[in-house]
This record gives C-alpha cells, structure tokens and sequence, in this order.
C-alpha cells in the first residue's frame, strides 16, 4: 500500500496551482446522464473518485473520452443499463448521485445502497424521501435501491438536514419533472450552486441556487453541456492551513475567494495575514507561530466540516488551547488519535476535541483513515520534528491531485514510498 514520508521542518513559500473542485465534478459528470447530447467539462482534476466515477458512466453504456487539456468528453445517448453496482458504489458513495438522473431520464434505477464509510452512517433517507414526494416508487431490498418513475411530478420538498448531495440528486431529477419543484432547507454549498449553473446551460430553469430555498421548472429534454468547473474551496483552504502551521507564505492561485470566508476568517484570527485578488489568495504568517482558534462546523456559508480535521492539525501546534466542535458527522474524529501518537495534547469530548498547543510534535508511523484526516496528517508531518511515515495514502488520492508535487514545490520535504 502507497506511502508518504515527510521530514519535517520546512516552512511552506510560493505558489500552487488548485485544481476543480472535486465534489462539484462528481454531480456534473453524472448530469451527462439527463441528456442524450455530448457533454465536456473542463478543469476535472485527475482523482480517485473522478476516474471511479467515469468507470462507474462507462459501464452504463455512456461514451467517454479525455479531451484536452484536463477536459473530459461525455455521450450517454445510447447508454443502455441503469444500474450502480455495489462493487463500484462501496468504493464511492458519491455514485448515489446517479439515482435522480436515471430516474429523470429513464425512469428507472437501481443503485446500490451506499455504505457508510469512516466518519459516519452517511444515510440517504433524504434522497429516497424526497425521489418519492415526486412521485417516484421506491423499494430497497437485498442492498440495492429500486426506484422505477413513468415521469416525474414537481413537488415542494422540505429537507430535514441540509443534505449537499441530496440536494443535488433532487436538483437533477427536478430538471425533467412534469412541473416546478422547490426544495427547502437545501444545501447552499458552491459546488449546488456550480451543478445549478451547469444543468442551466442545458437549459434547466433552476433559481435559487446559494440559498436555502431552490426551484426548479421541469423541461421536456436538456442539450449538452460545454462547461468549466469551479476551483476547489477545500484544496485551497487545506494548501492555506499548510501556509499557517508552518509559518510560512503561500498563494493559491485559480482559488475563488469569495467560496472561503469562513476559512479565511478563521487563517486571520490564527494570525495569517490574508490578502486577495479576483482568482487568487494568499496568507502570510510572517514566521510566526499560529494562534488557537475554536472551531464549529456547519453547512455553508458556516465553517466546512471537510476543513475541521485541517484546522485540528492547525491548533495541535498553536499557542493557547482551541476548541473543535463537528456538527455534521457523527465520527469525523479519527485524526485525533493519529494526532496523539505525534504527542498533541487533546481529549475528546463528546462531538468536540479540547486541543491544549504544544511547542512541538515529533514525528512517527501514522494511518489515514479517510480523505480529509490524511490531509490533516500531511499537515501535522510538515512540522513534526523527524520523519513522519503516513500509510494508507489511497485516501488521500480520491480527493487531493498530486498533492505531493504541490506541496515539494513549495519547499516541503516530502516523498512518496512504493508498495
Ligand atoms: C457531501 O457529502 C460531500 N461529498 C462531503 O465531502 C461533505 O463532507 C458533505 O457534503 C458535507 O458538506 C460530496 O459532495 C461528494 P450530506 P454528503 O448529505 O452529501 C445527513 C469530502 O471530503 N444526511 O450533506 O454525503 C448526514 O448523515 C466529502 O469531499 C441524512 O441524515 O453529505 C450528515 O450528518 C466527505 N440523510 C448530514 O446530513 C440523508 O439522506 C450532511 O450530509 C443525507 C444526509
């Protein structure tokens, strides 16, 4: 299994390049599935997750091909199975976000119930609940989802948790409904707003999009799409907090400011000095150690739980004692005892972590557990004191592109160990 061994010490200077955002490229790719014109998206950034799902497409008959310059080309119009298989869906969950355009499309489905994963049940009741107020007929059995729909009707759906991906898979299904349908209490995250903006151009009516309350008019048929996806918040936020605990200097260009002002309120009160230009941000710590801060996570516009495992490695080494609170997940914790055998001091209680800083971690023989938390341990190997060997590194790759080429170019001593 791949490694990664840091030798910690360097303070992080320069430039690095973010590339799309991952969790907006995962929906968009399976909006191919609602038309049967060719679709391309541009700016998809080489990922785990990005090549399971053009597997997951292509054994669904959709026609894929790499097109230039990080562009992927889609054709699902002569697509011919309806089904996610388990083998597929138990590597990503994210493959439930086939289920409302198979449904809007062809009137069927059957997906496989995803599992849960490290951080949590991550059920998908809102999904199923939300497919059937629209008239969908739904059935789970034998660990697979059966949704059959002659077609659709609008509906008016009140979300009980702001679900992100179930917005989009009712977003999506809304897009061919016989009539409007409007959600509320949906996710606000910029990757909704960046699928809403894409399925506009085949010409969805959807309004709404950034705030809690979307509605979307059905149409007969969508055309493709030709579209560039936005740049990834969390990569840049993780590549900022790297900055941070090194004390060092670091820009981040194609970066979208205005996508991270949880973040970047929370890199200031650490100390970082945050400046921005219109595609580009940039946070010097002028040497300085990081203040503690506290955090608690929530759907956006609050702070992102995907940044909360970064922002824990942040305060293992900061001055003062900061407090992380996770409201979205139930587990989302497991870096915490990673952080523990490098010698931070924090304790869990209940769905927060006390972290007391200390001057120094010192370096030792860690596992990732999922995508986030490897981040975070990347992040605490940059300054504990040795070599810190992270195992496991497959986590990392499903939502990080080349992370450790980014990082060497900005001065990291890092390196990737085979087998
Ligand atoms: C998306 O997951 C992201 N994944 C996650 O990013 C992200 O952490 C999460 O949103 C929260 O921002 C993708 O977009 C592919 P949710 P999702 O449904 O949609 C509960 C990463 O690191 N819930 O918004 O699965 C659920 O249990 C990944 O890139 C229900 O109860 O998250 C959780 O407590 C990790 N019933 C809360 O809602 C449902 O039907 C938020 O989950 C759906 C969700």
């Amino acid at each position: 299994m791949a490694r990664i061994q840091i030798t910690g010490g360097r303070r992080l200077e320069g430039s690095v390049e973010i590339s799309g955002a991952k969790n907006a490229v995962l929906p968009i790719l399976m909006a191919s599935l609602l038309t049967e014109e060719p679709c391309r998206l541009a700016g998809v950034p080489h990922l785990k997750d990005v090549t399971t799902t053009m597997e997951l497409l292509g054994q669904m008959g959709v026609g894929i091909s790499l097109g230039d310059r990080l562009s992927v080309e889609l054709d699902a119009g002569s697509m011919d199975s309806d089904v996610a298989p388990y083998d597929l869906v138990k590597t990503m969950r994210a493959s439930i976000l086939v289920l409302g355009p198979l449904l809007a499309r062809r009137g069927e489905a059957q997906v496989s119930l995803p599992g849960g994963c490290a951080i949590g049940a991550r059920p998908v009741d809102l999904h199923l609940k939300g497919l059937t107020a629209m008239g969908a007929d739904i059935s789970v059995a034998s660990g697979y989802i059966r949704a059959k729909a002659k077609r659709l009707t609008g509906a008016r759906i009140v979300l009980d948790t702001a679900t992100v991906t179930g917005t989009e898979n009712l977003m999506m299904a809304a897009t061919l409904a016989r009539g409007t349908t409007v959600i509320e209490n949906a996710a606000q995250e910029p990757e909704v707003v960046d699928l809403a903006n894409c399925l506009n151009t085949m010409g969805a009516a959807i309004s709404g999009q950034g705030s809690n309350r979307i509605e979307i008019e059905g149409r007969e048929r969508l055309s493709g799409y030709d579209y560039t996806v936005v740049p990834d918040r969390i990569e840049a936020g993780t590549f900022l907090t790297a900055a941070a605990i090194t004390g060092g200097r670091v820009r981040a260009l194609n970066a979208a400011p205005d996508t991270l002002d949880a973040v970047l309120a929370k890199l200031e009160e650490a100390g970082g000095q945050i400046s921005t230009g219109e595609n580009w941000i940039e946070l010097d710590m002028n040497g300085r150690r990081p203040r503690a801060v506290d955090i608690t996570t929530a759907p956006y516009p609050g702070f992102p739980t995907d940044m909360q495992a970064q922002f824990t490695a942040l305060n293992a080494i900061a001055e003062g004692t900061g407090v992380v609170r996770e409201t979205v997940f139930e587990n989302r914790f497991m870096h915490v005892l990673e952080l523990q055998r490098l010698g931070a001091d924090m304790r869990l209680e209940g769905n927060a972590v006390v972290i007391r800083g200390v001057d120094h971690l010192t370096a030792a023989p860690l596992m990732a557990t999922d995508l986030r938390a490897s981040a975070c341990l990347v992040l605490a190997g940059l300054v504990a004191r040795g070599d810190t060997v992270i195992d496991r590194v497959y986590h990392i790759d499903r939502g990080y592109e080349n992370i450790e080429e980014k990082l060497r170019q900005l001065g990291a001593d890092i390196r990737r160990l085979a087998g």
